[in-house]
């Protein structure tokens, strides 16, 4: 009986092929220690799939770890595009930049370094974004839509990352911070009148969990549908 890493395998392999790109941008994390919680590659395509959807020129990234999700928003972007990706660790930071000035998409990526709370507010003032991608602390994820939603436009899509957490989303007594920040974030989804929100659960080689994907809505506009 296959197991969900085989189907993994399968999909990978199928959909997703040779990347040797990304994978020396894994390669480079894993020998640097970082811990491996960086999209899978079928997820990795998925986002870079729904930004040429979406037709996304500025992507924002909260969390960037070593820049392997950052890598396929770049290519999604194309050369004319931007992705601005936050980092609070420095030293993750200057393995990302690395990473993407070795796989020829630096010259589209601003890493910047710092708490999201602090990084958050220097971008105001900029064009809109239109695809924000959150994979950062999960404690802050209401922090994070909020200024998804203040960065973006009506219309710019958000995506939240490990909002299932093996299921234990659907915990309320939970005492975990991270279920609890993901738990947060769906609610702030389904209560913020500027979010239209849903959420899907995954199954891939980092388990089970699941994202959540959603639109910046012009709450005055929805009310006079
Ligand atoms: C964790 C964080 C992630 O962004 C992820 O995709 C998986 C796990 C974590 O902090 O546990
Ligand atoms: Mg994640």
């Amino acid at each position: 009986m296959p197991t969900p890493e085989d189907v993994d395998a399968f999909l990978t392999e199928t959909l997703v092929g040779a990347d040797p790109a990304g994978e020396s941008v894994l390669a480079a994390q894993h020998d640097a220690g970082l811990p491996a919680i960086e999209v899978a590659p079928v997820n990795a395509k998925f986002l870079h799939l729904l930004t040429r959807i979406a037709g996304a020129r500025r992507v924002l990234e909260i969390g960037t770890l070593g820049g392997y999700s950052t890598l396929w928003f770049a290519r999604a972007v194309g050369a004319q595009g931007r992705v601005v990706t936050i980092e609070a660790e420095q030293a993750n930071a200057e393995i990302a930049q690395r990473n993407l000035e070795r796989t020829g998409v630096a010259d589209r990526v601003e890493v910047l370094v710092g708490r999201g709370a602090d990084v958050l507010p220097t971008l105001q003032g900029r064009e809109p974004f239109d695809l924000v991608f959150i994979d950062a602390d999960k404690e802050s994820n209401e922090l994070y839509l909020d200024w998804a939603a203040r960065l973006g436009r009506s219309g710019t899509v958000v995506v939240l990352d490990n909002v299932v957490r093996g299921g234990d989303v659907a915990d309320a007594d939970t005492v975990d911070a991270k279920v609890r920040g993901a738990r947060r974030g769906i609610l702030m989804l389904g209560s913020d009148p500027r979010f239209d929100a849903t959420a899907l659960q995954t199954l891939d080689r980092k388990g089970w969990d699941g994202i959540a994907l959603a639109i910046v809505v012009d709450p005055a506009e929805t009310d006079s549908d």
